[in-house]
């Protein structure tokens, strides 16, 4: 059912080493994200595929993670994410590629769900450090970074009380995310 895997397509950043997403995972994702809308049609969205061990390594040092829980430094050696998909986008096609983007993720989250594995988008990204990193074409611009695995952690969700928005870990270490009600939402009928 849509909702339950909507529900269960929470963001991962704690991760199980085994299994991991190969090659031919990652390229069934992109080709579902193919399918998403585009602005005007122009799929100005490129996709590089990041399975082996030495560029997650340099993936992994160009990306920041969760930003409300200074106190973590992030997945540690055993939890690291074991794939990525680096989401490019060709500014002489389109100029303004975000919603294409916002689409394409979420499709690809969606999808990584249903076979098993859980991901995150991750925006924080030194983008520069990580074209030259890569060698990635320098006339696309790195416009989002997903990291990808075996989710290693649990995520729940939890109601937003009072605006309070960021989320929080539990001392059973579940990361807890609180989203806001609907009647804050809905802003008319
Ligand atoms: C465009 C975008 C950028 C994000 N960037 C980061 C990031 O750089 N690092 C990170 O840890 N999480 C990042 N996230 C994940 C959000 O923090 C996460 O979606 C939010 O906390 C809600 O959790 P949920 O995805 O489980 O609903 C990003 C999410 C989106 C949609």
């Amino acid at each position: 059912m849509l909702k339950q895997l909507v529900k269960a397509t929470r963001s991962v950043r704690r991760f199980k080493q085994d299994p991991a997403p190969d090659l031919a995972c990652l390229e069934e994702l992109v080709a579902l994200a193919r399918l998403t809308p585009s602005a005007s049609n122009l799929q100005p969205l490129r996709y590089f595929l990041v399975c082996g061990a030495e560029d997650r390594d340099k993936v992994f040092a160009c990306v920041g993670w969760a930003g409300y829980l200074p106190e973590w430094d992030g997945p540690g050696p055993e939890e690291r994410p074991t794939a990525y998909i680096i989401i490019l986008s060709d500014p002489k096609i389109s100029a303004n590629p975000g919603i294409d983007v916002g689409l394409v993720t979420q499709t690809i989250l969606l999808g990584a769900r249903e076979k098993g594995f859980g991901g995150c988008a991750l925006g924080s990204v030194q983008r520069e450090r990580l074209q030259g990193e890569l060698g990635l074409p320098s006339e696309l611009k790195i416009a989002l970074v997903i990291a990808l695995g075996a989710p290693g952690e649990e995520v729940q969700l939890t109601e937003a009380e009072g605006g309070q928005i960021r989320y929080w870990r539990t001392e059973d270490d579940v990361h807890m995310v609180p989203k806001r009600p609907l009647d804050e939402l809905i802003i008319g009928r």
